[in-house]
C-alpha cells in the first residue's frame, strides 16, 4: 500500500542519476533516453552549465515573490520576446495547463476591456491537448479526459482538427480566439496542415479573433525553430510555453501582443512561484544554449535522421524536428512496445491511439539515435 494517489501508471523504475541522454537506476541499470521527461529535459541530465546555474543560484536566492522585481525574469522575459513577437510582454507560471488556463482569461479580458463582453468563446481542435486543470482540460477537445469531471468550462468550442469546413462551422461572432498546437503531441504527434492554418489565420483576420498557439510541447527548440509558429510565415497573438523552458525546473509562460497583453492590470491574475529566481536561472540558461548558432538547425538534421532512420527499420514516421512519432500497425500495442523497450534499455514515450513517440533531450547526437534505434529494432523484431 502506497501513500500516493493513483493517477499514474507508473513503471515499476526508480532512476538514481542521469547524464546526457542517459539515465540510471537504483539497480545500476543504464537506459538511453528517447523521450527527456516528456519533452522536458531540454539539455539531457547534469548539463554542467544549468547545473552549475542552479546551484550557485540555490546558495543566494530560490524565491521572494511577485511583490519584488525580479533581473532573471526581466532576463527571460527579454530573451523570450526578442525571438518572437514583436513588443512582447511575458507572463510566468508554473506549468502549461497554468499557462493555457492564463491564455484563456488573457482573452477573455482582452475583449471584455474592448467593450465586447460577450465575445468570449475559444475554438480547440480534436486531439489536441492542453492540460488537466477545468479551463485546460474543457480546451482538451478529447472526452476520454472529460470522463467525470463535467460541467466543463463555459464557452469553448471545438472543430475538427486539420478540417476548415468544420472549423467554419465552430466560429460566430463571438469567437474570441483560436487555440491549437502546430503540432499535436498527447494527440498522436500530429502536424497542422499549412492549408488548415492558412484558413485560421485568415478567418481571424476577417473577424477579430485571437490567434494561439499552444507551444507548451513544440517551443524551445523542439521542432528546429524556437517556436513551432516559425515554421510558417505569421504571428500569433499569444503563445504558451511550458515543459523544456527550464530545462526540468518547472515553469510556464505566456508571451502576448503587447494590445493583448495590456488587459493583465495589478491584481487582474498572478501565481505565487511564478518566474522565480530558480526557475528563471534555469531558464536563462537553456535559452542561451538553445540559441548559440547552429543548435536550433541540428535539431531539425537530427530529427530528419531521426526520421530516415525510424523508416529503415519499417516504420512510417512523421513530425518536426526531434519531436517524431510512429504509428505502429494496430496489431502491436505501442504500451507493450514502450515497455519491452525500457526492459532493454530505451525509454521511449507513447501517444494518440498506438503511436510511439520520441522526443529526447535536444543535445542528442546521431550515435545515440543509432543506439536508441538498434534497441526499438531488436524489439520489434523479436
Ligand atoms: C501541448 C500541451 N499543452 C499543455 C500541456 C499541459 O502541461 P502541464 O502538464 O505542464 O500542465 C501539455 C502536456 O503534455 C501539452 O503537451
Amino acid at each position: 500500500m502506497g501513500y500516493l494517489m493513483e493517477n499514474y501508471t507508473r513503471y515499476d523504475v526508480y532512476f538514481e542519476k542521469g547524464e546526457g541522454v542517459y539515465l540510471y537506476d537504483n539497480k545500476g541499470n543504464k537506459y538511453i533516453d528517447m523521450l527527456a521527461g516528456i519533452a522536458v529535459n531540454t539539455l539531457g541530465y547534469a548539463h554542467p552549465k544549468l547545473t552549475d546555474a542552479i546551484c550557485s543560484q540555490a546558495k543566494k536566492l530560490i524565491h521572494v515573490s511577485n511583490l519584488f522585481k525580479i533581473k532573471p525574469q526581466e532576463e527571460v522575459a527579454e530573451i523570450l520576446v526578442k525571438n518572437s513577437l514583436e513588443n512582447g510582454k511575458v507572463f510566468f507560471c508554473n506549468s502549461g495547463a497554468e499557462a493555457n488556463e492564463t491564455a484563456i482569461k488573457l482573452v477573455r479580458k482582452y475583449f471584455y476591456d474592448k467593450g465586447n463582453p460577450e465575445k468570449y468563446e475559444i475554438i480547440t481542435f480534436t486531439g489536441g491537448f492542453h492540460g488537466r486543470t477545468i479551463g485546460s482540460l474543457t480546451a482538451t477537445a478529447q472526452p476520454k479526459y472529460h470522463e467525470g469531471f463535467k460541467p466543463l468550462l463555459q464557452g469553448i468550442k471545438y472543430a475538427e482538427f486539420n478540417n476548415v469546413e468544420s472549423l467554419k462551422k465552430a466560429v460566430s461572432e463571438n469567437t474570441a480566439a483560436i487555440m491549437f498546437e502546430i503540432v499535436q503531441g498527447e494527440g498522436g504527434v500530429n502536424p497542422i496542415n499549412e492549408e488548415f492554418l492558412n484558413e485560421i489565420i485568415k478567418i481571424s483576420k476577417r473577424n477579430d479573433i485571437l490567434i494561439v498557439i499552444d507551444e507548451v510541447q513544440t517551443g524551445i527548440g523542439r521542432t528546429g525553430k524556437l517556436f513551432a509558429y516559425q515554421h510558417f510565415n505569421f504571428e500569433p497573438d499569444i503563445i504558451t510555453l511550458a515543459k523544456g523552458l527550464a530545462g526540468g525546473v518547472p515553469v510556464g509562460a505566456v508571451v502576448a501582443k503587447e494590445e493583448v497583453a495590456k488587459a493583465f492590470t495589478p491584481g487582474t491574475h498572478g501565481s505565487t512561484f511564478g518566474g522565480n529566481y530558480l526557475s528563471m536561472t534555469a531558464a536563462k540558461v537553456v535559452l542561451n544554449e538553445i540559441l548559440k548558432p547552429n543548435f536550433l538547425n541540428e535539431v531539425y538534421e537530427k530529427g530528419l535522421y531521426l526520421k530516415e532512420n525510424l523508416k529503415k527499420i519499417g516504420l512510417k514516421a512523421k513530425g518536426i524536428g526531434l519531436m517524431v512519432g510512429a504509428d505502429l500497425p494496430e496489431e502491436i500495442n505501442a504500451k507493450e512496445v514502450a515497455k519491452k523497450c525500457l526492459e532493454n534499455g530505451l525509454i521511449i514515450g507513447t501517444a494518440g491511439k498506438n503511436t510511439l513517440r520520441f522526443v529526447p533531450p535536444l543535445i542528442i547526437n546521431k550515435n545515440e539515435i543509432d543506439e536508441a534505434l538498434n534497441i526499438l529494432e531488436k524489439v520489434l523484431g523479436g
